[in-house]
């Protein structure tokens, strides 16, 4: 059997195309511009690449985009200064602060400095809180882009077996709150769950967010098993100077061989991901708006 890919990249298009009417219609019916601030701290080039793709994503949905890049010697004071600064202008309805921090600043407390209200990335202890006792928070992009990829592959996610593996804070704690929420079975398994394999097996759903290079292979599936890959994971070059392959936390070449559905790496989870930025900073901006 050969799975049918997950057209992520056309999906999120889509959800882009949908705020931008909304963001129109708000404009052109309301004299609001939704406004993204994205502030990066220090130069790690993955984070350069992302903030840029967000701020471009940002403006071509018809948001104002405010970009502070700060040096990577920024003190913890001056960079909650800044939120402090952001949290109190009517122009910016959403934050995101991108992670990692530099070491010398802790960044539990810099997001919970995020007015709850204008996290858009769905990390602040509030929203966590919200979103565990099934109300209405701001909700994690990643894990959300996933939801909605099943939620379109599926229709109902009711009684579905979900494995999720990984517990991070950022896709594997909220993603398994998500499936809750959509009434599937839910385990996370992770790098302490015993016969993994045989966990993952037992799945329907398979979210891999561990961040290890096609650790879920097609052995580990049930035939038919629908697999949402969140890793991006770069291999080491082949050569000297060359670039090495992106891959995802899922060995394509022999799960989709097994598995009923499956997300590529790259155009899956991925433009999902800034899609999801995009619709939570319309609904931050609709909610201040009410
Ligand atoms: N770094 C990697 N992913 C993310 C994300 O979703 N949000 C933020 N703020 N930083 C990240």
């Amino acid at each position: 059997m050969t799975a049918q890919i997950i057209d992520g990249k056309a999906f999120a298009a889509e959800v882009r195309a949908k705020v931008a009417e909304h963001v129109s219609a708000l404009k052109a019916d309301h004299g609001i511009t939704p406004g993204l601030a994205v502030v990066l701290v220090g130069e790690d080039p993955a984070s350069q690449v992302y903030v840029r793709s967000k701020g471009k994503q940002t403006v071509e949905a018809g948001m104002e985009s405010f970009e502070h890049k700060l040096d990577v010697s920024t003190s913890e004071e001056d960079l909650l200064a800044l939120v402090d600064k952001l949290n109190n202008d009517p122009a910016v309805n959403g934050i995101l602060v991108q992670l990692p921090l530099p070491d010398h600043i802790d960044e539990e407390k810099v997001i919970n400095a995020i007015d709850p209200a204008k996290d858009v990335d769905g990390f602040h202890i509030s929203n966590v809180g919200l979103l565990a006792t099934g109300q209405k928070a701001m909700v994690p992009c990643t894990p959300l882009g996933c939801l909605m990829l099943l939620r379109d592959h599926f229709g109902s996610l009711s009684g579905k077996e979900a494995v999720v593996v990984g517990r991070s804070n950022i896709v594997g704690k909220p993603m398994a709150q998500l499936l809750l929420r959509d009434s599937c079975t839910v385990t996370i398994a992770h790098s302490r769950t015993k016969d993994i394999e045989e966990v993952v097996k037992r799945a329907d759903i398979v979210i891999a967010a561990v961040g290890r290079p096609e650790m879920v292979t097609g052995d580990w599936l049930k035939k038919g098993a629908v697999v949402i890959d969140v890793g991006i994971n770069r291999l080491p070059p082949a050569e000297e100077g060359a670039k090495g392959k992106l891959v995802g936390d899922v060995d394509f070449a022999s799960a989709s061989q097994v598995a009923g559905a499956i997300t590529p790496v790259p155009g899956g989870v991925g433009p999902m991901t800034i899609a999801c930025l995009l619709a939570n900073t319309l609904t931050a901006t609709c909610r201040a708006n009410g």
